[in-house]
């Protein structure tokens, strides 16, 4: 063992493979959307508007569990930067303003397409688990970043030039990741997770949920 190496902590170590997990988990997620040209009007329409039902009412009531749930200053600094920005820039608005550009405001069958695997995801938030919430949400901002070109894409292709919340959303900020990972690393040294949680419950459920927005998910009407 080098010096280097001696000094890196286990904590150093378990931080880097559970980035390279959710960085994995957002490359596929990427890799198995489908290519818009190919998409009908129609299905571009159901992806942006289910997309818009998720995001739009709940992407601050995420941050405001993990917010909730953690006790660290680098967490709880970090989070409460991202809520300020959300509130105060209106980022719902913006959301709502792109789908109703893109001819795609949510229907009533939207809504129903996402429930079952968006409740998931809201238990899951509403346990307040500290670790497993702060690396579900910088796997969230890890994929968003990302999928904003696919989503300008789409709205483009439905007559649509409204892209404030694209272009705000598509800004692969290094820093601000840098700095989430820093806050997953802080809060598990004061909050050490239990060796029975599965650190990437949440990961897992939203990516469900995320997969569920693109193919439509399973035929309400069959539930
Ligand atoms: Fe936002």
């Amino acid at each position: 063992m080098t010096s280097t190496a001696s000094v890196e902590t286990l904590d150093d170590l378990q931080i880097a493979s559970i980035q390279e997990r959710v960085g994995r988990a957002i490359d596929e997620l990427l890799a198995s959307l489908p290519d818009p040209a190919q998409l009908s009007a129609d299905q571009r329409r159901g992806l942006i508007a289910r997309y818009s039902a998720v995001l739009e009412g709940n992407f601050i009531y995420w941050m405001t569990g993990a917010y909730l749930a953690v006790r660290s200053e680098e967490a709880r600094s970090k989070i409460l930067e991202n809520l300020h920005e959300e509130v105060r820039d209106s980022h719902p608005n913006m959301l709502r303003k792109f789908a109703i550009a893109a001819h795609a405001v949510p229907t009533v069958a939207d809504a129903w397409a996402v429930y079952r695997d968006l409740t998931k995801v809201r238990l899951f938030i509403g346990r307040l688990s500290a670790a497993p919430l702060v690396l579900t949400m910088a796997f969230f901002e890890g994929f968003i970043q990302r999928f904003m070109a696919f989503l300008a894409d789409l709205a483009q292709r439905q007559g649509s030039t409204e892209m404030e919340y694209t272009d705000v959303h598509g800004v692969c900020d290094i820093t601000h990741t840098e700095e989430l990972w820093r806050s997953l690393e802080a809060e598990m040294a004061i909050n050490p997770v239990d060796p029975e949680t599965d650190i990437f419950e949440g990961m897992d459920l939203l990516r469900t949920l995320i997969e569920t927005i693109v193919d439509g998910g399973p035929d309400p009407r069959r539930n």
